[in-house]
Formats: structure tokens, sequence, C-alpha cells
């Protein structure tokens, strides 16, 4: 399957572009990250070792999935599960697994900006779990957040893993959390994982591996300019580069120009001169601490009711109800 773009979609990556590389400094949005390549490279991120975020997730669910499949269950009425940016769904599976075994009456109802991912997950649940009701959607976060509200016949638990809402800045963070609390009830969940603090170099080698597949991935913004836009930048001329600051917990990516150049992108009907050194800045993946995580709770209005970590405490999973 190829994945299409919507014309509204497509208006809106225009606007964006256009906007992020006539700014100063010059920005472009890490959502844009996500076609069939850019999903492809994120599966490659998820394997690699030194990104950790994967395998602490799936160790804190696969170590304490009694107690957090039997929290989400509603032995009376049932539950509609609900994931935002659901990915390939290799952590969730644990949990479905758990729930299609044990009874659960549910539904899952996995969403993700990527159509290709949404499709692949859908055809891989139809095959490994048949029996499981699967309802999914594409769309973006803050656009699905306004249907939530329509599950409201049912307890619903609402689940964001990843440490997805790690890609948003804090006012935008509490934004997120904010609209998702608007869209629960008393009896709904919000189950949600954050990246913590740690060793700057362990953040730092999770997002600057050697082997170029984030290199590769921040990169795919280029590539799909060119490729929809009719962009020429030359992917070569850029470099991938790497912050930390140890003391907001901000991860910071850039693509660094390695010379001056000028880019046109036909469709915007725009040049775009950089001189050397130029810096785009594609992507923060914040870090976070139990301060920070409580502070942004209460601003949404939001109660931590408990949290599940892994060995190292390097990956937090929360859960949280309408304060
Ligand atoms: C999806 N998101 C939470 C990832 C992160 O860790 O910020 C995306 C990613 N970027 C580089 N590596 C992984």
């Amino acid at each position: 399957m190829t994945t299409k773009i919507k014309p509204q979609q497509n208006t809106t990556f225009k606007r964006e572009v256009t906007e992020g590389l006539t700014n100063f400094p010059k920005r472009l949005s890490s959502k844009y990250f996500y076609d069939k390549k850019g999903d492809k490279i994120f599966l490659d991120i998820m394997a690699m070792p030194s990104y950790y975020l994967t395998g602490c997730e799936f160790e804190i669910i696969s170590n304490n999935i009694f107690t957090i499949g039997e929290l989400f269950r509603d032995s009376k009425n049932g539950l509609d599960l609900i994931e935002l940016g659901a990915g390939d769904g290799k952590k969730t599976k644990v949990l479905l697994k758990y729930m299609a075994e044990n009874n659960f009456n549910f539904t899952y109802k996995p969403i993700d900006i990527s159509e290709n991912a949404v499709e692949l997950l859908s055809n891989n649940l139809a095959h490994e779990m048949p029996t499981l009701t699967v309802d999914a959607e594409v769309g973006e976060y803050f656009e699905v957040l306004e249907r939530l509200k329509g599950f409201n016949k049912r307890k619903k638990v609402i689940m964001v893993l990843g440490s997805n809402i790690g890609n948003l800045p804090h006012p935008k963070a509490i934004e997120f959390l904010t609209k998702l609390k608007d869209a629960m009830l008393p009896e709904d969940l919000l189950f949600m994982g954050f990246d913590q603090k740690k060793n700057p170099q362990t953040i730092l080698d999770a997002y600057n591996d050697e082997t170029g597949i984030t290199e590769a991935f921040n990169k795919n913004i280029l590539t799909r300019i060119n490729r929809e836009l009719g962009g020429n930048f030359e992917i070569d001329n850029f470099k991938h580069w790497e912050v930390y600051d140890p003391e907001t917990g901000t991860a910071k990516s850039f693509l660094v120009a390695i010379k001056a150049m000028k880019v046109t992108i036909e469709q915007l009907q725009l040049t775009v001169n950089f001189e050397q050194w130029e810096t785009i800045h594609t992507e923060i993946s914040q870090k976070y601490d139990d301060k920070t995580v409580s502070w942004i709770a209460e601003e949404a209005g939001l109660e931590i009711e408990t949290y599940y970590t892994d060995d190292k405490e390097y990956y937090k999973n929360y859960v949280f109800r309408k304060a």
C-alpha cells in the first residue's frame, strides 16, 4: 500500500514547510518524519539497543501485566482501549494478549498519524489475534482528541506509549493532556509513557547511533520535501546533530548545513538560502522527572493514580485520572 496524502494534510505540510524554512532559526516539525520510509526507519530505531525506551516500556508492561490489566478491567460494561500513536503495537500486544486470554470485553482502537502504520497494525492483528475487535483510525493527535469525547458509553482507557508526549514542548504537552482530560469521564484512565532524566550520555547515545539510523530518520524530512514538494535538497550537505540539556531534560535534533547553498522547492515556489553551519531544528525529545510530570498533570487537571518503572528506572508509565 502507498501512503495517500489527503489534500488538507498536503496544504498543512506546504504551509508549515514554508513557514519553517523562511523563519530564523529554521525549523521543521518531527511529525513529518513519519511516511512509509520514516515508519520503517523508526522500527529500526526501536530495535537498536542504544534506543533503550522501547525495551524499558516492554519490560514495564510485561512485568506488571496482571496489575495493569486488572486496573483497566470493567467487569460490568467492558471498555474501549484507545491508543494514540499506536505504531507497530509491539508493546501493546502484550496487554491485548492478556486481555483477550482473560475474558475482557473490549474494543481496541489504535489511532496513528501514519496511514501506513495503521494499515500494517490492523493487518497484523487480524492475522495474529483474529478474535480481537479492532477499530483503527488515521489522524493527528489534536484532531482525534475532539472525537474521543464521543466514547462515553462505557469506561475508556487511553494509552499513549513510547514517550510520544516528549515530542511536545511543555505548553503543548499541557494542552494535549488538558484535551485528554476533557474527553475523560471519572472512571476513565490515561496510561502514558514518560522517558526519564538519566545519565546524559545514555540519552545522547539513544539519539546519536553510529550506524546512522537516527541520522537517516532525521534526514527523511528532507527526502520527503524533495519527493512530495519538488525540493532539491542534497541530503549529504546536512549533518545530523543531537544535543541534550540535563538541566531542562530536553534533547534536541538538528540538521546542520555543512556548506552554504541554495535549495529550491518547486511546489512552494520557494528558494531557501543556507549559510554554512546554519541549522534546521527538527525535533525535541523531552525527558522527565516526577516533579515535572506532577506539574504538567496538575496544570492539565489530571491526578496521578500510580506509576510503574523498569529495573534501571530509565522510564515510567503513569496512570492518570481526571482530578
Ligand atoms: C516517537 N518519539 C517519541 C521518538 C523520540 O524518542 O523522540 C522519535 C525518535 N526520534 C529519534 N529517535 C526516536
